[in-house]
């Protein structure tokens, strides 16, 4: 799969070779995505960012992402607040928006939405998550914060031995992250979750098959000494029957300093694909973490923008063409001490 041009809706079509390719054209955003410097490779073009799912950093990094390449952001958020509340199909939505945008970014409840309209769309469409199916951005920028977190301790990924810890059932972050480590071989993979929250076992067969070591567990204990990454998860409460019932497992991992000291390995790596519920009845990682320097979070989030802006150079065509429309920052960056 290359990606100009193309859309992206699964990792599935996503290789090692794209992936490694990708993750340049990332390291490459740094200075932009930093306010070192400015580029206007995308003045005039247009993003659809359509968001019908709550959501802050995937949106907002959309639309970042696309800023800090000099291109324009028109949002469209809730279903109500769309002509889908009218019952327009999703090919009609398509086929109108797509001729206001050169590219789209769409988060929908339900799985399979977004690929069914990005057969309608005459642009790009890059899925930001579809119900519990797929998150397929945010897999490449955890895999981006693995491959960057390992580094600074000088391991590699052959080295990566990762905890997945919550809500494995309906996580679309953990479903597509699954999927693209199916690309790897020989890591070791602790799934960790309440027994009815189980990772699909479509997705236990892709880390199998790839020759990964697979543990599956139900207590904090199993998951946590050998990680060097453990990557907590929320509850995903808007998946469930009901609210009693996804009440019953929240706060069922909380991972606090104590906990993190006694089980974890010093420095162990702390990933979340946030928000993290902080509410007391969850609180699955205590902010007395975070002054800890293996909490990756916000590094994770920070990344999502350089990964988001390698996607949209990449499927736009103009990875190559950054410096040309280059200029130093003209501002104060930063707060003054
Ligand atoms: C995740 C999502 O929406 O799937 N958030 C995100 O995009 N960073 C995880 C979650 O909501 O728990």
């Amino acid at each position: 799969m290359k990606l100009k041009g193309q859309h992206l809706l699964s990792v599935k079509d996503v290789s090692l070779e794209l992936i490694n390719d990708l993750f340049k054209v990332a390291e490459s955003m740094r200075p932009y995505a930093t306010r070192q410097k400015v580029t206007r490779v995308l003045e005039g073009a247009v993003l659809g960012n359509m968001f019908f799912e709550p959501s802050t950093r995937t949106r907002v990094s959309f639309g970042c992402a696309f800023n800090l390449l000099g291109g324009e952001v028109r949002e469209t958020t809730g279903l109500s607040n769309s002509a889908l509340a009218k019952g327009e199909s999703l090919y009609d939505t398509a086929q109108v928006l797509s001729g206001y945008s050169d590219i789209i970014a769409m988060r929908h409840p339900e799985a399979g939405s977004v690929a069914e309209f990005a057969h309608g769309s005459r642009v790009p469409v890059i899925n930001g998550g579809d119900g519990p199916n797929e998150h397929p951005t945010q897999a490449l920028l955890d895999l981006f914060t693995i491959h960057q977190e390992l580094a600074s301790q000088d391991r590699g990924i052959q080295d990566l031995s990762l905890t997945l810890l919550g809500d494995l059932k309906h996580g679309r972050t953990v479903h597509s992250l699954c999927q693209l480590l199916g690309l790897y071989q020989g890591l070791k993979i602790q799934l960790i979750s309440p027994e009815a929250l189980a990772m699909p076992t479509k997705y236990v067969d892709i880390l199998t098959n790839a020759g990964h070591q697979v543990e599956i567990g139900n207590t904090l204990e199993q998951g946590l000494p050998q990680a060097n990454v453990i990557y907590q998860t929320r509850i995903q409460e808007e998946r469930f029957s009901s609210q009693e019932e996804a009440n019953r497992y929240r706060g069922y991992f909380r991972l606090n300093k104590q906990i993190y000291s006694q089980h974890c390995q010093p420095n162990a790596v702390i990933m979340h694909p946030l928000p993290r519920d902080s509410r007391n009845d969850a609180n699955e990682l205590d902010n007395d973490l975070n002054t800890e320097p293996g909490l990756a979070i916000f590094r994770q989030t920070d990344n999502g923008v350089l990964v988001r802006m390698a996607l949209f150079a990449c499927i736009l065509g103009v990875e190559n063409q950054l410096h040309q429309y280059e200029r130093e920052v003209n501002w104060f960056v930063g707060l003054d001490d």
